[in-house]
């Protein structure tokens, strides 16, 4: 990140209500197109397998279901499997969480959502006295964060017993002027836009946007709100404004591996999975290789 950039890339700004609105918009006409997410089509793949490496009972506790399209294949294969699950929906948004409880009504999953965000989940005494085995899934929304910010918050949910399953697209297996592209897009400064006006911001008071091939957004600002100023913010002040990191698989599995357990489901596709445990993990509530 650029020496003065202020850090603004916490997707919970991008998630205000008319964030959620165009992002639910975007991701159910790509369902109705019938196209599917590299990380879709893996999950499809991985998830009879990854059922064979969970209790008979665990709690699915999801963080950030957005549309609910991954959630429902875990929670699908979870049932084909006959496995007693309990799903627990965690979002900022009470859109997608309402996404999250209609699958697992269509399924006859008990759905607990938790309107929150992830930080306060993790920090949650309740959850932390539960001692259920657990299933974190986060996906791709792992690439919205620093794995050192994130790590923390995953292992705290996940609890001694649990495990996370992240998911990621490795920087050498994507064209990434293209995944730039599409973050330049018109498409995509629809949702840009509404973190701007959840910021009190609107494009106008932006002096220009800069793209790099990190995936990460940054703008300057032409002038600042009353809010921001008092953060400290002026006018040709630098945000880093989103981002979704591409790492290579080599740093990640070296990132994965300081922090966890790590089992990689790994196709050759453009995505890949990673199912992280505590590193001392218990045996008897995982029947691992
Ligand atoms: C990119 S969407 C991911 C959707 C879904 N996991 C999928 O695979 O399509 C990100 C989701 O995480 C939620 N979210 C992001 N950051 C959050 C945070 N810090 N706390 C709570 N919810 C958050 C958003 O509201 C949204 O539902």
């Amino acid at each position: 990140m650029p020496r003065h950039a202020w850090d603004f890339s916490d997707p919970v700004l991008t998630y205000s209500p008319a964030g959620a609105r165009a992002f639910a918009q975007l991701a159910r006409a790509q369902v109705a197109r019938g196209v599917y997410s590299a990380e879709t089509r893996l999950f499809q793949a991985i998830s009879p397998q990854l059922m064979a490496q969970l209790p008979h009972q665990f709690t699915l506790i999801d963080l950030g279901p957005g549309i609910a399209t991954n959630s429902g294949i875990i929670l699908q294969a979870a049932c084909a499997a006959q496995k007693l699950v309990r799903y627990v929906p965690v979002d900022c948004s009470r859109l997608f969480l309402n996404c999250a409880a209609r699958i697992a009504r269509r399924l006859g999953v008990p759905c607990h959502p938790i309107h929150s965000t992830f930080e306060a989940v993790a920090q949650d005494r309740i959850l932390n006295r539960d001692r259920s085995a657990r299933l974190v899934l986060l996906g791709l929304t792992y690439t919205n964060f620093w794995p050192d910010r994130i790590h923390p918050i995953i292992k705290a949910i996940m609890g001694p017993r649990g495990a996370t399953l992240v998911s990621a697209q490795p920087r050498e297996r994507v064209n990434i002027s293209k995944v730039r592209r599409l973050y330049e897009s018109r498409t995509n400064r629809v949702l840009l836009h509404a973190k701007l006006h959840a910021l009190g911001l609107s494009p106008g008071d932006i002096a220009s946007w800069t793209f790099t091939d990190e995936i990460r957004v940054y703008v300057t600002l032409r002038c600042v709100t009353k809010a921001l100023a008092r953060l400290g913010l002026r006018p040709g002040d630098r945000l880093l404004f989103n981002q979704s990191l591409r790492h290579p698989l080599s740093a990640l599995r070296r990132q994965w591996l300081r922090d966890f357990h790590l089992t990689l489901f790994d196709h050759g596709g453009e995505c890949v999975a990673a199912l992280l445990r505590p590193r001392h993990y218990i045996q008897r509530h995982f029947n691992l290789q």
